[in-house]
């Protein structure tokens, strides 16, 4: 799968001179992403356990998000009741109960000004912090998230959580964890079953993570991707 990715990273390796330590991991890491698909069908048997689990928290922790913001809050469900009520309102994709574990990305619906305090608070305990500086920073901040009109601040705060979710499922390949990224599922369903509202927050997108059925016939499927020919565009 995707073999010629790798002879165009080694072309550009050697133009670059990338030490050949950063070369086997990136090397790694191209491999991985080959590995991944977005996983159909899981064994249901097979946990991830909560030390990988950490982990992957962990990445999604460390994922970048605009001005390092992270305007939101990740649910991690792993109870089969709960899930079973969200895969009927997920169109029955059988990820959503097969999977050892459900991540579900949410934005803020509101008190997002805390969410920019909560940042700022662990911004002034940094070494070198520089006060005043930094108190007007977060007034900017501030008036330039409240002055969003609300549905552009809806869809900037939920391109954070499709960040976080891309660093997840990139966790995921490295640690050989099966992950489908979706939003085939029914929001404001999601939102009420598992209490979103009250806690102001709105189910933005979802992860279900876990290991890969060996019927799934999706993993056998050859991997289709634009070639960089394509995709890229190089401006003198
Ligand atoms: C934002 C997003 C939403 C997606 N939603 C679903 C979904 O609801 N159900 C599903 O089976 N796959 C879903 N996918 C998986 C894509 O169909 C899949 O990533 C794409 O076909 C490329 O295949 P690959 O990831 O296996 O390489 C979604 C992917 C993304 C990035």
């Amino acid at each position: 799968m995707g073999k010629t990715t790798h002879a165009v990273v080694m072309t550009s390796c050697a133009r670059f001179l990338i030490p050949i330590e950063n070369h086997k991991k990136l090397m790694k890491l191209l491999e991985n992403l080959n590995w991944r698909y977005a996983t159909k069908s899981f064994n249901p048997d097979k946990k991830v356990s909560a030390e990988h689990i950490k982990s992957l928290k962990e990445a999604v922790r460390l994922s970048a998000s605009s001005y390092g913001l992270q305007l939101y809050r990740v649910l991690v469900i792993e109870n089969p009741d709960v899930r079973s009520e969200l895969r009927k309102v997920s169109y029955d994709q059988k990820q959503i109960t097969e999977a050892s574990h459900l991540f579900v990305f949410c934005t803020l619906t509101e008190r997002f000004e805390e969410g920019i305090d909560e940042y700022f608070h662990l911004l002034f305990q940094t070494p070198g912090a520089n006060k005043n500086e930094l108190n007007s920073y977060w007034n900017t901040t501030k008036l330039m998230v409240s002055g969003m009109e609300e549905t552009n601040r809806k869809s900037w705060m939920e391109k954070q959580c499709y960040l976080a979710m891309s660093t997840l499922l990139m966790a995921c390949a490295e640690l050989k964890i099966d992950a489908c990224p979706m939003e085939g599922f029914e929001k404001e369903r999601y939102d009420s079953i598992l209490g979103l509202r009250e806690k102001g927050l709105n189910a933005s997108v979802i992860v279900p993570v876990g290991y890969r059925s060996d019927f799934d016939q999706t993993q056998y499927r050859v991997k289709v991707r634009k070639d960089q020919e394509t995709l890229f565009i190089s401006l003198p």
